[in-house]
């Protein structure tokens, strides 16, 4: 029976992960998978992090079984800094914990699925494995370009598409830091989707993998807050893999706002059985070490340092890479003006292999580059590569 399966090929970017490690150059540069590097090229565990682990491994007193629903500690320590002071809005939202981003994403798709969503409408570009979720789920999906030309957001094409949406179709959109653009929804035009989500009865599926790493914690919550004042209903997914740099051990959370209290129960019953069928419970670790850090003062104040650190060390090199202003065709001045840890750059397949093959500069072939792979000490050879590629 199984030799009736076709071959996949690997994916694209996962792959560039192997790539890149088997490559001997020392000069080499990973702008591939999004992963956060220090200004030293580094990925390392988070302070926070090894001292909530520490606590950990010193005081857990078991390891049975949670439940689907895994810590719901976690789940709930994290309301405030996603959800803002309207919090769990009377009790509407809910939460559970999942398998990284990627698990609470496949839960919201699966969620809308099962209620009856008969199309996910979402920007393109987008992160792909939206589109491969999606297409497992066996879910329609539209699609209507995200950003424009001169680096903004492309309104109209989300206006026509939100126009001719209604009470089956659901929308996903990336809450700040978009992957792989860099290009977010300013807050007016946040405002404007909030409303026009509202006026059609779109499901709104909001994924904020990305929190702290644009404008700070609060200002990159924005656009979800606002989303979720204005509609019933909403699923949002959370990733803590950047904001707490837990990439391995798979540490994310789904939420759920219902109608009302009853609703959002009878939702949470539903998601709770879907990640029984998938996961049946989400690893434990990572979001038990969350829960440590977002339950102490202290260790909450170094965490958000840490973040803030980050997103300061992305700036910095946003900022040099506009101030380069052109690399040989290319146009690096609206890095500057885009948030988080992706850029797109007009560059053909061709060019990616040359980049990777010539030059040992990895990135996605998509044109995608990690921002936060470069450090000051590399940005002027990743320029010169682009020149000599692209002039
Ligand atoms: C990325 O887009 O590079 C990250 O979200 C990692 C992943 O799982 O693709």
């Amino acid at each position: 029976m199984l030799d009736r399966l076709d071959q996949q090929s690997p994916d694209a970017l996962l792959a560039l992960i192997k790539m890149y490690e088997a490559d001997p150059r020392d000069d080499k540069i990973d702008l591939g998978v999004g992963v956060y590097r220090t200004a030293d090229g580094a990925t390392p565990v988070f302070r926070a992090i090894k001292a909530a682990e520490k606590r950990l491994v010193d005081d857990q007193p078991t390891k049975a079984y949670l439940g689907p629903e895994g810590d719901m500690g976690f789940v709930h320590a994290l309301v405030p800094h996603v959800f803002g002071d309207a919090g769990m809005r009377d009790g509407r939202i809910d939460g559970m914990q999942t398998p990284g981003g990627t698990g609470a994403v496949r839960l919201a798709v699966a969620l809308a699925g099962k209620a009856g969503a008969q199309r996910i409408w979402m920007g393109t570009p987008s992160w792909p494995n939206h589109a491969q979720i999606l297409a497992d789920c066996g879910m329609e999906m539209g699609t209507f370009n995200h950003a424009d030309a001169d680096g903004s957001a492309d309104m109209d094409a989300l206006r026509e598409v939100l126009g001719k949406a209604g009470e089956n179709d659901a929308v996903l959109l990336h809450g700040a830091c978009h992957n792989p653009t860099g290009v977010d929804y300013t807050n007016e035009e946040w405002d404007e989707i909030a409303a026009l989500v509202k006026d059609r009865g779109v499901l709104p599926i909001i994924d904020l993998a990305y929190q702290g790493l644009g404008d700070g914690m609060d200002e990159d919550a924005y656009g979800l807050r606002t989303v979720l004042d204005a509609v019933p209903e909403a699923l949002v997914a959370y990733s803590c893999d950047k904001n707490f740099g837990l990439y391995r051990d798979r540490v994310g959370a789904l939420y759920v706002m219902g109608a009302n209290t009853d609703d959002t129960a009878r939702i949470m019953s539903n998601a709770a059985s879907l990640a029984r069928a998938n996961w049946s419970m989400p690893p434990d670790h990572g979001g038990a070490s969350v829960r440590i850090i977002l339950q102490d003062e202290g260790l909450t104040g170094e965490w958000l340092a840490e973040v803030e650190e980050m997103r300061q060390r992305i700036g910095a090199v946003r900022a040099k890479l506009a101030e380069a202003g052109t690399a040989g065709a290319i146009d690096l001045t609206p890095l500057g003006a885009q948030k988080g840890m992706f850029a797109m750059l007009p560059v053909s397949k061709e060019q990616v292999q040359e980049l990777r093959e010539k030059h040992g500069v990895y990135m996605a072939g998509s044109g995608r580059i990690n921002v936060a792979g470069l450090t000051m000490g590399n940005i002027d050879a990743f320029t010169n590569a682009l020149a000599a590629v692209t002039g």
